[in-house]
């Protein structure tokens, strides 16, 4: 098929004049307004400080902020799920990942177990990078053995098929579970949201399932360029707007998952994956400046520099990066951007650690904490914890972080 045909179906989303607006807008290389003092999100606050009546942002969210805060926060990825026991008894219940995520007392209950059991200072919303796609006209099925199953999309006509997101039609799930964590959680606990890039989403989408060597998407990033720069600008719109809708619900950070990411070349990185992130980021930023954002990628060594240079505010990194070292390289991607300040951290400790006994955890997780230092960071893992880490070690983390201070 011919590229005239091609944008035309592009444009056939019918996409809304404010949204291509705010789309080119994303594209505009000035740096986002500084944060302002105004709610995280459109939610009230109820975290007021009784001496001076202002409302204080919960912990987390001040310390992506950049802020000083009294201790460093903790919470960690994909902390709900597979490795609680309450979970698993939950699934013989409600077997499918779908009813889990979509039934918003389930997913609201499942996304409550470790902030109850362990007091993490964030709770995320249980769901899905995938959740989002039958809004934009993509189906989809968890498999419980092999994980995500899509219809691969490698034609113009099934590019086509893809349509305008409403989140209020296709997952008004998603807001009732934010709404409701919201009002379940202390005034100090965060509430996270979090979406998938678009790169790490056409993964899914154009191999069909997930993939080690990801060849079919290379197939196409190489051949036909033009076909899948259709596909992640149309994901990149959609998610934004998917981002928008749970702030506008509650969510007070959101998280940006570019996981597969990392298996680009720089130069790939640059083309198909920081500008779509970008758009995700200015979307926020344009509409909520005081929502803080974070990106992460696994294997993300070689892309420390160009992540903070798509002026999101906290990098998460694996555990590939020495946390010092990262801390200098996020400093410079910024200051390479034009952008002010050294930026938050969130990471980095190797889930694997998880496994060792207690005073081990206690020296990494220390270690990790001296090296970021007292400022913008969150600490959190390297990458998911593992779905056989003993509860027991997991909140023995969250304690030994919540319970340490930095000198001085
Ligand atoms: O792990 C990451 O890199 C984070 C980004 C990411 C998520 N989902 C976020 C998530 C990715 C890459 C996915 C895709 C996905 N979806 C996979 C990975 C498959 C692969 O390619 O390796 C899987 C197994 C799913 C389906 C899924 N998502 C299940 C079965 C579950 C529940 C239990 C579990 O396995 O953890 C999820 C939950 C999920 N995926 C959360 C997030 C942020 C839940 C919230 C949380 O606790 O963090």
């Amino acid at each position: 098929m011919k590229l005239a045909s091609a944008s035309s179906i592009l444009l056939g989303m019918a996409i809304s004049a404010s949204t291509l607006m705010t789309t080119s807008l994303a594209f505009s290389a000035s740096a986002p307004p500084p944060p302002t003092a105004a709610a995280t999100s459109p939610m009230s606050q109820t975290n007021v400080d009784p001496t001076s009546g202002r409302t204080i942002d919960p912990i987390l969210i001040r310390a992506a902020r950049g802020e000083r805060t009294e201790r460093v926060p903790v919470w960690m990825m994909r902390q709900a799920g597979r490795h609680i026991a309450e979970y698993r008894e939950l699934c013989k219940r409600y077997p499918t990942f779908r009813q889990r995520s979509e039934i918003p007392d389930v997913a609201v209950e499942v996304s409550l177990q470790p902030y109850r059991n362990y007091g993490t200072d964030g709770c995320i919303l249980f769901s899905d990078i995938l959740t989002p796609l039958p809004g934009l006209g993509i189906e989809f099925d968890i498999d419980e053995r092999v994980g995500p199953v899509v219809e691969p999309m490698r034609s113009w006509d099934d590019v086509g098929r893809m349509h305008p997101i409403d989140p209020s039609a296709s997952a008004p799930f998603v807001a009732e579970a934010l709404r409701t964590l919201r009002d379940e959680v202390s005034p100090d606990t965060a509430v996270l949201g979090f979406v998938g890039c678009p790169y790490t989403l056409a993964t899914y989408l154009v191999e069909g399932r997930t993939s080690r060597d990801y060849l079919e998407i290379k197939k196409m990033m190489y051949a036909e360029p033009k076909l899948l720069h259709a596909i992640l600008k149309n994901l990149a719109i959609g998610i934004g707007e998917y981002a928008l809708y749970q702030i506008e619900n509650g969510a007070q950070l959101i998280q940006i998952f570019d996981s597969w990411a990392g298996h680009l070349s720089p130069r790939d990185y640059d083309e198909f994956a920081a500008p779509y992130q970008k758009m995700i980021l200015d979307m926020i930023k344009e509409k909520y400046p005081a929502v803080p954002t974070v990106a992460y990628i696994k294997h993300s060594g070689a892309l420390v520099e160009r992540m903070a240079a798509t002026g999101v505010d906290v990098v998460s990194l694996d555990w590939t990066v020495d946390m010092a070292e990262g801390r200098e390289r996020i400093s410079s991607g910024r200051a390479r951007a034009g952008l002010s300040g050294p930026g938050g951290v969130q990471g980095n400790l190797d889930p694997a650690v998880l496994f060792g006994d207690f005073a081990t955890i206690k020296e990494r997780a220390e270690e990790i904490m001296k090296k970021a230092g007292p400022v913008g960071h969150v600490m959190n893992l390297g990458h998911g914890i593992e779905a056989a880490t003993p509860e027991e070690n997991a909140a023995y983390f969250i304690e030994t972080v919540r319970n340490y201070r930095h000198e001085s």
